[in-house]
């Protein structure tokens, strides 16, 4: 530990823990613990030691960067820093700000007293990576707050603030004021008072109805859990706080859980997905510290499904919104719109009224430009057709301010083009949202060739602002997720034609972990958007393949739920889908009329095709470099295309299968029908070949 990190003051050692941007116990700050607390308990003029954090955190957990590499662990591990903490002579105090989660809070429940201030988030939120706290946070938390509320705690990895648990034995004190002031005066009373220390481990736990608690909080978790094992695993180990014969015999059952779930590809998943979301927010070129344009004031254009779902996200991020139509009733109806959907929010209790009005009173509905001449950001979502894109921009370039940020939620049309009818191509990027867009975490930033850095840096803190998980794209046809997603339909609509009907291959790939298979979700998003598409395609490129059952059903006019009826049927009021007869006749028919004998195809193979179809797909957007990075692609599949979380998005789910396995699927298919869709794209055959992995 550096001198800066070893502080005397009086008869009292302070301890800062410094590793920014959390203070996550990685091997160096573990080692300055251990020669911190040893350096205190040999200095003869020390007589209590203060552990506190440096900048925006007391510690955010054990590294998670150090996860299954030697650094985590290599001695001191952090096992061996809660053992220095927890059998020092000297009192040890941990100060708590801020952030104290994970590995941070069971080193302070090892310490032999504790201190907090108010609002500090207070967590053991290993769950949410798939894990359970590894570090005896199992075993302490309900010896300090109790068997149900540490099982909560533990099981939902929600975040608790400290005044929350001001009560309980977690905290001897909150500190109001300066919390370095606060811990030395509270070092004082425990030096002058002699206060004996105090372990949790030696607290004992009277709970004699445990065993129907611990029933029922197997139920409830179990169907929540899914996939995911952690839960349980919370469960079992909190249960052996109370059951097994001594405290470390305890530690050891979770010590095993831990290190079992570590090498689950469920936890690896999640854990991907956390620094996933984080590096997507990064652009290579784009500098860390870029000036950012002030986004105050945001204009959208179209109050129609994405008008309305967009303006709701600034809405309820506090930032106003004029939302601009042509005619009053088209407006009328969107303002109404976003009204019903708050106050649907209001019946469901998730709401208060205050909040839906405060909200309701930051939209300023408007039929003229002029009400976009102070706008911020202008967002475009008005129909998908470049004529009418091409006058909305030469107005938006007439009238908004110089330096407002000019973007478009178009799906398929060229953002350069876009930008090419403004006089300022720099300010223009593409922002697609996903419907419904106030529900949906993901945000395609489609950059532009000429979209300036600025542009972008303030964009992606925009969308943090209002909580999406944004990912850069480059300009190409669909961009990430669209373009991928035409190979798996594709995919979905030859299974058709070769043996399946909807309804196995719905049902194989929801097994899977999709939240729904392709033809539900079709219903789901309308089939015509997909028909009108393809319409185009057969225009532009008459060469690519689909499969007709697409169009046919459309022709029979069966749209999806909003006609009440697309690969199934629907009855009102009830989304579930009954298969119809007269679709599956469709199918059949299109086979013979291919000339195609029907096979039994098994669930395997629908998975594989439609997967693999994603990943060779998102091969070639990776070399392209229409994606950054191979995450990113997990994060737009993950957060915008419903792909199961524990297999962590397609790129990952490759990884885990194994390239060349892949690869070999893959030559199995080009065998087989349209086996022209099946040649691995060179940058997924060059990873395989070498061993290597996308990630
Ligand atoms: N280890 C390593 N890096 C971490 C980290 C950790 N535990 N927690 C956060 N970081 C990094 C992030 O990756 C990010 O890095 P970047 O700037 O390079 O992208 C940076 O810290 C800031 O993170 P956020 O953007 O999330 O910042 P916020 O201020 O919004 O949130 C936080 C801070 C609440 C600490 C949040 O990052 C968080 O929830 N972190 C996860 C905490 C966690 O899961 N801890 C448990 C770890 S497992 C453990 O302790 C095992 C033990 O039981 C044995
Ligand atoms: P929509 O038809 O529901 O709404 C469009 C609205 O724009 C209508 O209310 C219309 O009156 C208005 N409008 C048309 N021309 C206008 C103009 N010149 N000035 C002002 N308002 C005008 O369409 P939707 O679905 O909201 O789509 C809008 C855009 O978002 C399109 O570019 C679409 O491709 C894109 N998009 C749609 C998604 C979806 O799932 N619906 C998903 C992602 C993007």
């Amino acid at each position: 530990m550096s001198s800066e990190n070893y502080a005397v003051h009086g008869n009292v050692a302070v301890i800062t823990l410094n590793n920014p941007p959390v203070n996550g116990l990685g091997h160096a700050l573990r080692s300055g613990i251990t020669e911190g607390i040893t350096r205190a308990n040999d200095d003869a003029g020390i007589q209590a030691i203060v552990l506190i954090g440096a900048g925006k955190a007391f510690s955010g957990g054990a590294d998670i960067t150090e996860f299954n590499t030697p650094a985590a662990l290599a001695e001191p591990n952090l096992h061996t820093v809660i053992n220095f903490v927890e059998s020092s002579d000297k009192p040890v105090i941990a100060a708590l700000h801020a952030v104290a989660m994970g590995g941070g809070l069971e080193l302070a429940l090892a310490c032999h007293f504790r201190i907090a201030a108010p609002g500090a988030k207070i967590a053991l939120p290993e769950v949410k990576l798939g894990l359970l706290p590894g570090a005896g946070g199992t075993q302490r938390l309900p010896r300090v707050i109790g068997v149900e509320a540490a099982l909560n705690m533990i099981v939902s990895g929600a975040d608790v603030p400290s005044e929350q648990l001001a009560k309980t034995a977690l905290f001897d004190e909150m500190i109001e004021g300066d919390l370095l002031q606060g811990a030395l005066a509270f070092a004082a009373k425990v030096v002058a008072e002699k206060r004996p220390l105090k372990l949790v481990r030696d607290m004992k736990i009277d709970y004699p109805g445990y065993e129907a608690f611990m029933q029922f909080a197997r139920n409830m978790v179990k169907p929540v859990a899914g996939p995911f094992p952690a839960p349980l695993k919370c469960v079992d180990a909190v249960a052996a706080a109370i059951t097994a014969k001594n405290f470390d015999e305890g530690l050891k059952v979770e010590r095993e859980a831990f290190l079992y779930l570590i090498q689950t590809p469920e936890s690896k998943a999640l854990r991907h997905f956390f620094f996933g979301e984080r590096a997507a927010s990064k652009i290579a070129d784009v500098p860390a510290d870029t000036p950012l344009r002030k986004i105050e004031k945001v204009g959208v254009i179209g109050a129609g499904t994405m008008g309305g779902g967009i303006s709701m996200n600034f809405l309820n991020a506090g930032i106003p919104v004029t939302m601009l139509e042509m005619k009053q009733e088209a407006l009328d109806k969107g303002v109404a719109t976003i009204r019903r959907n708050y106050e649907s929010s209001l019946k469901k209790g998730k709401l208060t009224q205050e909040k839906l009005d405060s909200r309701m009173a930051l939209l300023k509905p408007s039929l003229s430009y002029d009400d976009l001449k102070d706008a911020d950001l202008i967002i475009e979502a008005v129909f998908e057709e470049i004529g009418i894109k091409e006058q909305v921009f030469k107005k938006l370039d007439e009238v908004a301010k110089p330096g407002a940020i000019l973007a478009s939620n178009t799906s398929t049309l060229d953002v350069n083009k876009i930008a090419g009818f403004t006089k300022r191509p720099g300010d223009v990027v593409g922002l697609h949202f996903f419907s419904p867009a106030n529900v949906m975490k993901l945000l395609e930033v489609v950059r532009g060739a000429a979209t300036a850095k600025d542009v972008l840096a303030t964009v992606m803190q925009v969308a943090k602002k209002i909580r999406k998980t944004a990912v850069i794209s480059g300009v190409c046809d669909g961009f990430i997720g669209n373009r991928m997603i035409e190979q798996y339909g594709r995919q979905a609509g030859f299974l058709l034609e070769e043996g399946c009907l909807p309804e196995q291959v719905d049902k194989a790939v929801e097994k899977f972990g999709f939240a729904m298979g392709p033809f539900r979700m079709g219903d789901l998003a309308g089939n015509d958007i997909g028909w009108a598409i393809r319409k185009r395609r057969y225009q532009e490129r008459p060469n690519m393949k689909y499969s007709k059952t697409g169009d046919l059903l459309c022709e029979m006019g069966r749209y999806g739920q909003k006609t009440g009826a697309g690969w199934y049927d629907y009855k009102p009021g009830d989304r579930t889908a009954y298969p119809n007869q007269q679709v599956n006749d469709m199918v059949l028919q299109c086979s013979k009329d291919l000339g195609l004998e029907r096979r039994k195809i098994s669930d395997r193979e629908i998975v594989e095709r439609l997967v693999y179809s994603l990943v060779n797909e998102a091969a070639y957007i990776l070399e392209e470099g229409i994606a950054q990075r191979a995450s990113d692609i997990d994060m737009v599949y993950l957060t915008g295309y419903g792909f199961p979380f524990h297999r962590g998005g397609p790129m990952l789910y490759a990884d885990t299968v194994g390239l060349p396995n892949v690869v070999n699927a893959m030559r199995k298919y080009a065998r087989g029908r349209h086996g022209e869709f099946w040649k691995p794209a060179p940058l997924l055959a060059k990873l395989a070949a070498e061993g290597k992995t996308f990630n």
